[in-house]
């Protein structure tokens, strides 16, 4: 059934998985795109269109938890050109400032541009006439303009969650016409600061030659496209009364104990990536330990990393790193039952995610680069009683907002044991008034605030246009 509002990203929100007993089952997907749209979804009437996991899983539409989702099929090929290889291999990297080094391959471009195809042909399918469209993430960034060729008749918006990169980043892509051009397909491209949203528009004027003035560009057939920030939130409300329910309270407890009861928990929760800066603070951490300025009785470093894109040479390659970095550390530095550092490679539920949240004392937060990091937006929310420090990147679009987190710069590593040694010393007022204003930030741009701006930007766009078209175009 055709609808009014269309989402199409590459995940589901919901990954099919195979269990022990050869059941399948439906988990969570991972990442904070997931994390946004779904109550986004559940404010709404859409459908979902997206990906399962897996390889040749063909079902049917289907509902799960009362969302409407449309699965997409990928074959081996798919996986590994589209989504391991350009998505993955290429953009990734090239997105978050050669963290790692991206790889050019044709084929891969090939397989990207087919299979952005099928999800524009899928949308086609599933939106009603004159129906809303809001297409996410870099591995459809072609979609825009694909669907308005299928579907002149439909209002597409697109988010970015991950950065935008500088011309001098992106030029090195051999297709980054094509890319722009994919996006000019919207009437609306959304970005996380206000950075990417300039990088895009400078590059729209340099490399396709259409006219801009501010965040607007002007196509030659007369249609306007308009590039703006939208930093993404989490649901503030919901995570703060997760916090606060008894069974959360009594495991916070119960995890405290089982670390030891110390006098300090510090907490980073990332996706097993390259580019959230997990080795350099298991480093700095740990050298504090070594110098004796923390002791394994009084800090414990709990590191959750949730298994990311396995396939990827990178990604395993980064496994081993982080598996060997966290037992030379423990075998060097820890004692018996003490171990300096409590590494859980794994996912959780979000009752677990928040009675970590709520046992820890100091989250550290240290991506290289990151379009936003919900994480360290997450940790905020829970901290109800005004208390907790968080050490956050510079490098994150989340320190645009939290200003008052303890701000470091990740590849500074003594500057990072400055602000790991202040954040553990720090007295209740001083955190009080950092977590306090945090808080107020978070809580107030949320992200029904977020979807419910860039929504209303997307309906406005024809007439915004009209109000600030200048006589003469720069
Ligand atoms: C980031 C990206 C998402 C992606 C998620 C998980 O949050 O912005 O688009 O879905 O990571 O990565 P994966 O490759 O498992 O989908």
């Amino acid at each position: 059934m055709p609808h009014d509002l269309v989402i199409v990203a590459n995940r589901l929100p919901v990954d099919r998985v195979e269990q022990p007993d050869g059941t399948t089952g439906w988990r969570t997907s991972p990442g904070g795109l997931v994390t946004a749209i779904e109550p986004v979804m559940r404010a709404g009437d859409g459908v979902w269109i997206g990906w399962p996991g897996g390889v040749d899983v063909a079902l049917e539409p289907f509902t799960h938890d009362g969302m409407d989702l449309v699965p997409l099929t990928m074959s081996a090929e798919d996986v590994e050109g589209f989504y391991e290889g350009f998505s993955n291999g290429t953009l990734w990297p090239i997105y978050h400032d050669l963290v790692a080094k991206p790889e050019f391959h044709r084929e891969w471009w090939d397989s990207y541009v087919a299979v952005n195809q099928r999800f524009a042909e899928a949308a086609a399918e599933h939106a009603n006439p004159g129906a809303t469209v809001w297409v996410h993430d870099y591995q459809l960034q072609l979609v825009p303009r694909l669907l308005r060729t299928l579907r002149p008749d439909l209002r597409i918006g697109f988010y970015l969650h991950i950065p935008f990169p500088p011309g001098e980043l992106f030029q090195q892509l051999p297709w980054r016409r094509e890319i722009l051009e994919g996006l000019l397909g919207a009437d609306l491209v959304g970005f996380q600061l206000a950075g990417g949203a300039a990088n895009f528009i400078r590059l729209v004027r340099q490399r396709v030659g259409h006219k801009t003035h501010r965040d607007l560009v002007y196509l030659p057939d007369g249609r306007t496209v308009r590039a703006a920030p939208f930093p993404i939130s989490i649901d503030a409300a919901g995570f703060e009364e997760l916090a606060r329910s008894p069974a959360v309270t009594a495991r916070a407890a119960e995890i405290r104990e089982a670390l030891g009861s110390p006098r300090r928990v510090f907490l980073g929760v990332d996706r097993l990536d390259y580019t959230k800066g997990i080795h350099a603070r298991l480093r700095a951490f740990s050298e504090l330990v070594a110098e004796g300025r923390f002791d394994v009785e009084d800090a414990v470093f709990v590191q959750v990393a949730v298994p990311s894109r396995e396939q990827v040479e990178q990604y395993r390659l980064l496994r081993d790193e982080i598996d060997r970095l966290v037992g030379r550390i423990n075998g060097d530095h820890g004692r018996i039952g003490r171990p300096a550092i409590s590494y859980l490679h794994s996912s959780y539920p979000r009752e677990e995610m928040a009675a970590l949240y709520r046992a820890a004392d100091i989250m550290v937060v240290t991506p290289y680069r990151d379009g936003m990091n919900l994480v360290a937006k997450e940790y905020v929310a829970t901290r109800f009683e005004d208390d907790g420090a968080l050490v956050l990147s510079e490098f994150a679009g989340a320190a645009e907002e939290l200003r008052q987190a303890w701000l470091v710069n990740p590849y500074d590593i003594n500057g990072m044991k400055a602000a790991l040694l202040e954040a553990y010393a720090a007295d209740e007022r001083s955190l009080t008034r950092r977590m306090r204003a945090m808080r107020r930030t978070v809580t107030q741009h949320d992200v029904k605030a977020w979807a419910a701006s860039f929504m209303t930007e997307l309906s406005d766009v024809h007439t915004h246009e009209k109000a600030v078209r200048p006589a003469r175009r720069s």
